[in-house]
């Protein structure tokens, strides 16, 4: 583990991910630990949160430990202090920086800032922590994260890119439903492909979400409108009508197949109300796995 911490999933090596879902899986039989006692964890919330807020919060205290959350409003960093001084000063207080931010290079800025590790929960390019949280859940299921076909449908934002990047890392044959203009980094996407020279799998980019579900075993969506593009909003509600998972899209996955969302869901937008609570839908066991997966990865890097 290098000492920038978590910000994207490649921070942690592939031949250690085993061990951190064995963890997780262990941490959901017995919630209650000693691994952070007398350590303090800060908690910076540029955006808005509810699961990785909770579950960061919640799994440093079941670990023994105290956690500090800190939102730009009420902080100093409403007032413009730069992210690199704001970590520095953190770092002399505590063992780990968890941050939720927008670009990838303002958390960047947070690592070059601290002395102590910087876990990323979510920046406009990367959301490694629910995507950690999403493998595991996958690998519960199946009890295998290859040999399975993964459906993106909808935007190629933050989610769909850790995914890409899990794709290069663990050989996973993944296949993107995109509308026009709202593909994913194509940068991203090459060197993951060039990392499957190694790992196997495959990335397909398309337009149809039709052929993204056919034959699916895990199909992922998220909004359509990530935080911080509010704006965008009623264009892209045009723009994306028709990548949305319902029954009829449902139909053509594998007979197996399940449904994510990273939540919180925009019903009847990207996914209908009826596959979100039904039978395939593990979103609700995916958001409760972020608990797990929080501490297995705090323990990681502290
Ligand atoms: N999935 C996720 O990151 O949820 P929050 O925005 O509520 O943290
Ligand atoms: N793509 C979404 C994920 C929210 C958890 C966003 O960035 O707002």
């Amino acid at each position: 583990m290098s000492r920038r911490g978590f910000l994207t999933l490649a921070d942690i090596a592939i031949a250690d991910w085993p061990a951190v879902f064995d963890r997780a899986a262990l941490f959901n039989q017995h919630r209650l630990g000693t691994s952070l006692a007398g350590k303090t964890v800060a908690v910076v919330m540029e955006k808005a949160s509810t699961r990785t807020r909770v579950s960061f919060e919640v799994g440093v205290y079941e670990l023994g430990g105290h956690a500090v959350v800190i939102q730009t409003e009420g902080s100093q960093i409403a007032r413009g202090e730069p992210a690199e001084d704001t970590a520095r000063v953190l770092s002399s207080y505590c063992q780990a920086i968890v941050v939720r931010t927008f670009g990838q290079e303002r958390i960047a800025a947070y690592a070059r800032g601290s002395t102590v590790p910087v876990i990323n929960a979510l920046t406009d390019q990367h959301h490694p922590c629910q995507v950690a949280t999403d493998l595991f859940t996958v690998r519960d299921h199946f009890k295998k994260l290859t040999g399975l076909r993964y459906a993106w449908i909808g935007d190629g934002n933050n989610m769909a890119q850790s995914w890409i990047e899990a794709a290069g890392m663990f050989g996973l044959e993944l296949v993107l439903a995109c509308p026009d203009g709202y593909g994913p980094d194509p940068q991203l996407v090459n060197a993951a492909r060039a990392q499957q020279a190694q790992t196997g799998g495959s990335i397909t980019l398309t337009t149809s979400p039709e052929e993204a579900a056919t034959r699916a075993h895990v199909l992922s969506t998220d909004v359509w409108a990530s935080m911080g593009q509010e704006a965008e909003a009623a264009k892209r509600k045009a723009s994306f009508k028709g990548y949305r998972i319902d029954q009829a899209l449902l139909d053509r996955s594998a007979k197996d197949s399940i449904v994510l969302h990273c939540l919180p869901a925009h019903r009847g937008e990207e996914i209908t109300s009826d596959v979100l609570d039904g039978p395939r839908s593990l979103a609700w066991v995916q958001a409760a796995n972020r608990l797990p997966i929080a501490k297995a990865i705090l323990e990681r890097v502290i």
